[in-house]
This record gives C-alpha cells, structure tokens and sequence, in this order.
C-alpha cells in the first residue's frame, strides 16, 4: 500500500527525468514494478497472467505476432540452434519452438518461471533480470516481446549491448514493444510502463546491432517519435506495437 501511494506521487515526468539523470530509474523499476506483482492464477491463461486482455482483437493480434515470430525462426534458423525468449513469462512463446531448437527464457517473476518449468519441462528457464544475467552460451535469434517498456531509459544501452554480446555473428534479434502513442509519452511520464519513441529506441539499437526492420508490428507504417494514428484513441494494447529486427 506505502509503495502504491509513493508510486502514485512520484510517477511523473519531472520526478522520472531527475531519477532518469541520476541514474536513479533502475531502482524505481526494480523497487516498484508492475511485473512483480504478477501471480499466478489458475483461472487465467498464460496470456491473461502476462498482462494481456482475453479479447477477440488482442488474440487476433497476438496470434498474428506467434505467427510471424515461428516464420521468422524457422526462416533463418536450424534445427538444434540455441534461442534465447528475454521476458518469457510462463513460455507462451517458447511453447513453439521447444522441440526443434534448445532453448532458454529469462524472466524476473519467479511464478511465471515455476509455471513454464512444469509446462516445458526442456526448456532452460531462468529467474533473474537480462539486465544482470551472465549466460555460458551465445544464442542465433534472442527475441523480446512486450518487455522493452519495462526496462528503465538509464539501462535502455546496456539492454542492447547485452543482447549483441550474447548473439553469435549474424544472429537476429526480433523485438517487440509498445511504441509512443502521444508527444507526452517522450518525456517518461510513467517509469513503470515505458512506451519510447522508435528514434530512441533505433539510435540504442544501433550502436550495437545492423537494423534490418523497424515499422508498426501490424500495418508497416513508420514514425520516429510517436504514433499519429494509433488504434483506439491511442490505447497501451498489444495492436499498437513496433517491431524491430536487427542483426549482429
Ligand atoms: C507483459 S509480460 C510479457 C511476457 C511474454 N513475453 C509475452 O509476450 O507473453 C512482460 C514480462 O517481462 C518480464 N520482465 C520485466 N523486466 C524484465 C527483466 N529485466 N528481465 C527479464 N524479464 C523481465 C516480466 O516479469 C513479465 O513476465
């Protein structure tokens, strides 16, 4: 309750710019995240504890992403090559390629790991956040879907650093995330659920990796700062994503 009220105070974008300065936003995300809290809950699919509304048009999208993201591995990678999912949650994704390719998923909520070990018993789940995990391995795709708004701005370099130290040379990266959807969005009104711009996100990306694709996850079309037309009136829905490949 003391964490929700100081939460509540302190969200917003003057007090996140100074945290943001000071190198001071990791520990509010880690301190107050939204992700943990999450708990698992039988009556809920995997999908509904990560987050995601049971919803005719964000099953349809979400579909579409679990489509294009078994295209996209099975395209450029083979059998056997080593995949890493960066906030797996529960493996609703690895679901999909744990029989042809070994894999390995990270995520920092300890039920959603318990959960995807008993429901993937050949996957290699791991607790922990990407941002401090050292893995003994390199990986030939490390995809990341609906995790990027939870990484703080001051982390945003490391999180690609890491991601090209941990792919082998000319492996894929395949991202996901919620995009800014109004001008407001750029100056970090809200540390726990953080909607960059494309240009921030591709200028971080960039130092580390060769960008191959970077447009709405949907209907292709590009903008740099923010969406002008987003779906809804602008709503944080999984329709209204960006998605970025690059290489190494
Ligand atoms: C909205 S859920 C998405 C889960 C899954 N990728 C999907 O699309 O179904 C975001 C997940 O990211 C995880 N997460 C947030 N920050 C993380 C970090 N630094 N390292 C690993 N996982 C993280 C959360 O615990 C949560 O399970």
């Amino acid at each position: 309750m003391i964490n929700k009220l100081f939460f509540f105070f302190t969200n917003n974008r003057f007090v996140n710019s100074i945290l943001i300065f000071l190198k001071l936003d990791r520990w509010m995300t880690d301190k107050f995240g939204i992700y943990k809290r999450i708990r698992i809950n039988k009556k809920l699919s995997p999908q509904e504890m990560a987050g995601f509304s049971n919803v005719p048009h964000i099953n349809e999208a979400i579909n579409k992403t679990h489509t294009q993201l078994i295209y996209f591995i099975n395209e450029h990678l083979r059998k056997n090559d080593e995949i890493l999912d960066i906030g797996c949650g529960a493996g609703a994704y690895l679901k999909n390629f744990n029989e042809d390719y070994f894999c390995t998923g990270i995520d920092v909520n300890k039920d959603m790991i318990e959960r995807g070990k008993k429901d993937l018993p050949n996957v290699n789940f791991i607790l922990g956040s990407f941002l401090d995990q050292h893995f003994s391995k390199k990986f030939h795709a490390i995809y990341c879907i609906s995790v990027l708004e939870f990484i703080p701005p001051s982390q945003l370099d490391l999180f690609f650093k890491k991601v090209s130290d941990y792919l082998e040379e000319g492996g894929l990266l395949f991202l996901h995330y919620p995009p800014a959807l109004k001008k407001s969005d750029l100056y970090y009104p809200d540390l726990y659920y953080i909607e960059y711009a494309p240009k921030v996100v591709e200028n971080a990306a960039s130092n580390y990796l060769q960008i191959v694709k970077h447009e709405q996850a949907f209907n292709g079309r590009k903008f740099s700062e923010y969406d002008p037309k987003p779906y809804g009136k602008g709503e944080r829905i999984f329709t209204n994503a960006y998605l970025m490949i690059a290489k190494k």
